[in-house]
């Protein structure tokens, strides 16, 4: 079957490059694509260039500077955390949304950090000459306050050390209402058309030298090296962007068991157990506004997994992964017969029919097990637990009956041997039985497959890099600082469906239901809309990303910002083992609904005055 979306192949690009190593094929295909920068501007050691804009924010997100006063662009469910974290029955900025009128009224988030990458280097030979990392990193950070860390690439054949320069004092600026920045809700998660506000605006704050420096009210705004300008006209279909970001993980090279097993029965049965915590945590939000707040950013997140593993599974059978994966093996081997390479995909199969039963247990004891709050919460050392932090977003009802319900799917799935001694659906969270788990998820043999797996993979791809030897392969994504390219496309998800890459205020209103939470959107916006229908607010592209690109700046062809990344859509969501052309599209907030809700709906014009809008 073709496609009908298939004539966007051209345009679609899978692979996440390393910002540093540009300069070559890569730029060649972005400049032919459409890109009028050369690589020095993207990545530049020696002097301010894009990446300097550009941070990791918190544990898993990107965010990028966009003013000269450190104002800081992200998702707004990025900032989920801090935004519940602030907020109260009393003072709701989760529902009605935070604006910062002066500096002083924005808000410190203790924890959160942002790191700007100031530098890339590859360090293989180091590595392989059995120089200690301590010394690699401790030589090249010597006399700075940066931090260093080493990555393997392609399951190790290389080796990168990411320099960083991490800021401790980032304050919440914007947040518009969630009925805006969570509009849709987890109904339209992971689908286009989308209609979502997904963004907040944080300001990163300095020392007076503008250097990294704890929260104090002596601090002031941070002037980064380089700030993103705004491309005020927009973006239409053909149009070529990329997107610049720290991708989580990718797994393309991941062999036909391993994908078998996420098909079959990995994702089937953390589906089904997030199935039981969604259902009590619904309810719970639904019959009181105090557990909704609490539960807020959990549940958010316990739906998002849930919701992705879904549409990557159809996506998988859809292409038909394992089967073509199994081709693709059998090609390999072909190929190899009598070189160093023979056998190496064979094995990796037979490692993982040893190992996918141990990884179910583990699947199992993470999802289910953990899944209780309270035995997670007592698995933390004693020495290390937050009860603060823990009580202040618990609900011991809500939680007492879906432990109940995930002991009772333990017991269901799992033999009694591979349960804790007398364990039941009946047992309660204990320390003990938290220890008791914690020996069991750390399982030696499956640390020793594990390892068996790393060292046949790194012979694996490096003997796929000598069988397809014209293929720029790209190191699968491992939140490290990434370039992706592509163009604004639509595409067809269906038979007899085209969808169109741009989404306006128009659909926010033909989406308009007070009697459907997701869907109820603010009074204001309905009375702002008439006078603003075609205001653009979302947009699709056919750049490759994955989870860590949200928040990530979608640029044009002179690098400036056009839209704020946020998720793919529906029938893409397996790119992170498979990417398909005709389908993989990243769906980005278009920056023009940004300028609408902060200056027109949240009247904070004097954010907009800071930005630099062409
Ligand atoms: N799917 C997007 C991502 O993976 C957005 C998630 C947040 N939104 C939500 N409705 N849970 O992060
Ligand atoms: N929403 C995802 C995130 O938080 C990014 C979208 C994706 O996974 O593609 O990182």
């Amino acid at each position: 079957m073709i496609a009908f979306g298939a004539i966007y192949t051209a345009s679609a690009d899978e692979g996440m490059w390393l910002p540093s190593l540009l300069d070559g094929q890569t730029i060649a295909k972005m400049r032919k694509e459409g890109l009028k920068l050369k690589a020095k501007d993207l990545y530049d050691i020696n002097k301010a260039s894009l990446n300097d804009a550009i941070v990791r924010f918190g544990g898993g997100c990107t965010g990028e500077m966009i003013s000269p006063e450190g104002l800081l662009l992200t998702n707004h469910h990025c900032g989920y955390g801090q935004i519940q974290s602030h907020s109260s029955v009393q003072n709701d900025y989760l529902t009605y949304g935070f604006v910062a009128m002066n500096r002083e009224q924005e808000l410190p988030n203790p924890g959160l950090s942002v790191s700007f990458l100031r530098e890339m280097r590859d360090v293989t030979a180091d590595i392989e000459a059995g120089v200690p990392r301590d010394s690699i990193i401790a030589r090249a950070t010597a006399g700075t306050h940066y931090k260093a860390s080493i990555q393997p690439l392609y399951y190790g054949n290389e080796h990168y050390m990411y320099i960083y320069e991490i800021f401790e004092d980032v304050r919440l600026v914007f947040a518009p209402p969630s009925a805006i920045g969570k509009f849709g809700g987890d109904t339209d998660n992971w689908m286009w058309p989308r209609h979502t506000g997904d963004f907040s605006m944080f300001r990163v704050y300095a020392d007076k030298d503008g250097k990294p420096a704890k929260y104090s009210k002596d601090n002031v705004p941070y002037k980064p090296k380089r700030f993103l300008e705004i491309a005020g006209k927009g973006v239409k279909e053909g149009d070529f962007t990329f997107v610049y970001g720290f991708p989580g993980r990718t797994q393309q090279f991941l062999h036909s068991e391993a994908v078998r097993y996420l098909v079959e029965r990995g994702n089937p049965n953390k589906i089904a157990i997030r199935d039981i915590r969604l259902d009590y945590m619904n309810k719970a939000a639904a019959e009181s506004p105090e557990v909704r707040i609490k539960y807020a950013a959990k549940n958010a997140s316990v739906a998002n997994a849930w919701k992705k593993w879904q549409g990557e599974m159809l996506g998988l059978q859809r292409l038909g992964t394992v089967e073509r994966k199994e081709r693709e093996e059998a090609a390999f081997e072909k190929w190899a017969v009598g070189s160093e390479f023979a056998g190496v995909t064979t094995k990796l199969g037979d490692v993982y029919k040893e190992l996918n039963e141990l990884q179910f247990e583990r699947d199992m004891y993470s999802e289910a097990a953990l899944g209780s709050e309270m035995l997670r919460y007592l698995s933390t050392p004693a020495a290390r637990r937050d009860s603060a932090r823990f009580y202040k977003d618990y609900d011991a009802k809500l939680d007492e009956q879906i432990t109940k319900d995930l002991f009772a799917y333990l017991v269901k799935v799992l033999p009694a041997s591979k349960l804790p001694k007398g364990f039941s659906a009946q047992s309660k969270p204990t320390e003990e039985l938290a220890t008791e788990f914690a020996k069991l998820m750390t399982n030696d043999k499956l640390l020793a497959l594990n390892k068996e797996l790393d060292s046949l993979y790194k012979i694996y791809v490096r003997g796929l890099r000598k069988f397809k030897p014209t293929k720029e392969f790209y190191p699968d994504a491992n939140s490290t600082l990434r370039v992706a390219f592509g163009k604004v496309a639509g595409y067809t998800p269906n038979d007899g469906v085209y969808f169109v890459p741009q989404t306006t205020i128009r659909g926010i209103i033909e989406k308009d239901n007070p009697e459907i939470y997701d869907y109820d959107v603010p009074q204001k916006l309905r009375d702002l809309a008439p006078a603003n229908m075609d205001v653009p607010v979302a947009f699709i592209a056919t750049n490759h990303t994955s989870g860590g690109n949200s928040g990530s700046p979608v640029l044009d062809a002179n690098g400036r910002l056009i839209g704020l990344n946020f998720d793919r859509v529906w029938q893409g969501t397996m790119s992170d083992v498979e990417f398909d052309p005709s389908v993989c599209r990243n769906i980005s907030m278009d920056v023009r609904y940004i300028l609408f809700i902060v200056g027109q709906y949240g009247g904070a014009q004097h954010l907009i005055d800071e930005m630099v809008i062409r």
